[in-house]
């Protein structure tokens, strides 16, 4: 069953208590697939963002300024993604007291233990899965919601799945509230609170996987949820010092394969660790288990 909408008025109005909404603008022009910032010049882009996005122009100087880093060091490499960047505000994802940083290339915290992954590596990890418009993509570890932003401006199929459920309750009211100021782009994220080893099995198979927190092995059912011909990006290895696998299930004579490869060539990217639910109880992590 999807959950779009899974919060009721009042657990809506608590969560996003725990996360103030700044009174900002709301979205002059109405969305279209057809129309991106220019991203020949700083001034351009500002312009642009600020006639038709209403966005401030002081993020948006951070947030091209990043963009050009990102383009410099091949973490984005294609029109597609590098319009999802530019597009997708990050500074609505963080705590505000982190908004005249979040253009930096750290992780920051998001509360409740975990982090908005750092530019760089969402736009790599993000890129290595190549999104295509009406491709049916599966995000697991929602966190602050900014992945799913990206991917919704990459694809109108989007389901995500967070584990810690005020966090997941804070962030569905986030994306509502977003969508209510004319960011309509966010209409097409499926949210819900589970433990994501287990997939999304009612909305699968999926074309693109993408998972924001480190395990020990692939889960079996993502790997199963994952179309032929499918990519997954899944951060692989011990605590805090996984490599990011790009995971391509191939059939090859009748015979499914699983080609992969280091999205970083062998440097490791430490991530929050994957989780696991008992009950209604976050009791340890999922590693050591195939
Ligand atoms: C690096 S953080 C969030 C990154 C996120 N994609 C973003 O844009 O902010 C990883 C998230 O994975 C979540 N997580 C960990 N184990 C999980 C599990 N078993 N199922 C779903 N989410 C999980 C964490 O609670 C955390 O919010």
């Amino acid at each position: 069953m999807q959950r779009r909408r899974f919060l009721t008025l009042s657990a809506a109005a608590a969560a996003s208590a725990a996360l103030p909404l700044a009174a900002r603008a709301t979205v002059p022009k109405p969305y279209s697939w057809d129309a991106g910032p220019p991203m020949d010049s700083a001034v351009s882009f500002i312009r642009w963002m600020v006639e038709n996005r209403g966005e401030e122009p002081r993020y948006l100087r951070a947030r091209f300024e990043r963009f050009q880093n990102m383009v410099g060091h091949v973490d984005l490499w294609e029109a597609r993604n590098k319009r999802a960047f530019l597009m997708t505000p990050r500074d609505e994802f963080c705590l505000p007291s982190d908004r005249g940083v979040i253009y930096d290339v750290n992780y920051h915290s998001i509360g409740f233990g975990v982090t908005i992954t750092g530019p760089r590596v969402v736009g790599r990890m993000t890129s290595s899965i190549d999104v295509k418009m009406g491709e049916k993509v599966l995000e697991i570890g929602t966190g602050s919601g900014y992945q799913s932003a990206y991917l919704s401006n990459l694809t109108d199929k989007v389901w995500t799945i967070e584990i810690i459920k005020p966090l997941a309750e804070r962030t569905r009211a986030l994306h509502d509230a977003l969508i209510a100021r004319g960011y309509t782009e966010f209409k097409s994220i499926n949210s819900k609170q589970a433990d994501g080893y287990y997939g999304w099995q009612e909305a699968g198979p999926f074309d693109k996987i993408i998972v924001t927190c480190g395990i020990d092995h692939i889960p079996p059912p993502l790997l199963q949820q994952l179309k032929t011909g499918g990519i997954m990006v899944i951060p692989v290895g011990p605590p805090g010092a996984q490599h990011i696998l790009k995971v391509v299930k191939e059939e090859t004579g009748g015979q499914i394969a699983v080609k992969r490869s280091d999205i970083y060539r062998g440097m490791p990217v430490p991530f929050v660790p994957f989780t696991k639910l008992e009950g209604d109880n976050i009791k340890g992590t999922h590693f050591g288990k195939r």
